[in-house]
């Protein structure tokens, strides 16, 4: 088992969240629109857990949570480009919107970050000017959404030559195989 890029891959993704100007602060998600189209968009990573569950915000009107709701397995790419280490990842996805969950995190948020899910009009929707943005006061559609990954494909440039290796998670185990980059 190549655990030592294991060990790596969870290293540089809990950096994410938690390191100044760390390039895994941000991640591009792909979910599968509606018309079986990828559809992609940057988000922030907020949460890795040792066992690799990412978290990132979102508003629950959005389109992401649209397409989640129909197929829940999401692609998600991070790229670092000191290391020159990219990694794919394929997991599901579920959204959370309980009350108990929005408290812990909600109340984390900055006044700007809040602004974020509180549109009165759901993000996406046309607007005729950008500066007269309305905003709910006492509502929020703040929504929390984990992945958990089931293959990661880590690929590091570098020389001799480049190392990739895919990870499958069987059952509760993650097992490896090289390819050739
Ligand atoms: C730097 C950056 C960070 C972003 N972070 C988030 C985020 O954490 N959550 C989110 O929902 N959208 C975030 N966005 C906006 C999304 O990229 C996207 O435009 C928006 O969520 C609408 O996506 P959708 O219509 O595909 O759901 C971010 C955009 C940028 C440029």
């Amino acid at each position: 088992m190549a655990t030592v890029y294991l060990d790596e891959i969870r290293e540089e993704l809990q950096k994410g969240p938690t390191e100044k100007d760390h390039p895994f602060r941000f991640f591009t998600l792909a979910t599968v629109g509606l018309d079986q189209v990828a559809r992609l968009r940057t988000v922030v990573l907020r949460d890795v857990t040792d066992n690799l569950k990412l978290t990132f915000y979102t508003d629950k009107r959005s389109k992401k949570i649209t397409h989640i709701k129909e197929n829940k397995r999401v692609s998600l790419l991070l790229y670092h480009p000191t290391r020159l280490l990219q990694l794919k990842i394929e997991g599901t996805a579920t959204y959370k919107d309980d009350n108990a969950t929005k408290e812990e995190y909600w109340n984390k948020l900055d006044i700007m970050a809040k602004k974020q899910y509180t549109t009165s009009r759901s993000p996406g929707s046309n607007l005729i000017d950008p500066h007269n943005l309305e905003y709910l006061d006492e509502e929020n559609h703040f929504c929390l959404v984990e992945i958990t990954p089931y293959k990661i494909e880590y690929l590091k440039l570098s020389q001799p030559h480049h190392i990739r290796v895919r990870f499958s998670k069987v059952g509760t185990q993650w097992e490896s195989e090289y390819l050739v980059p």
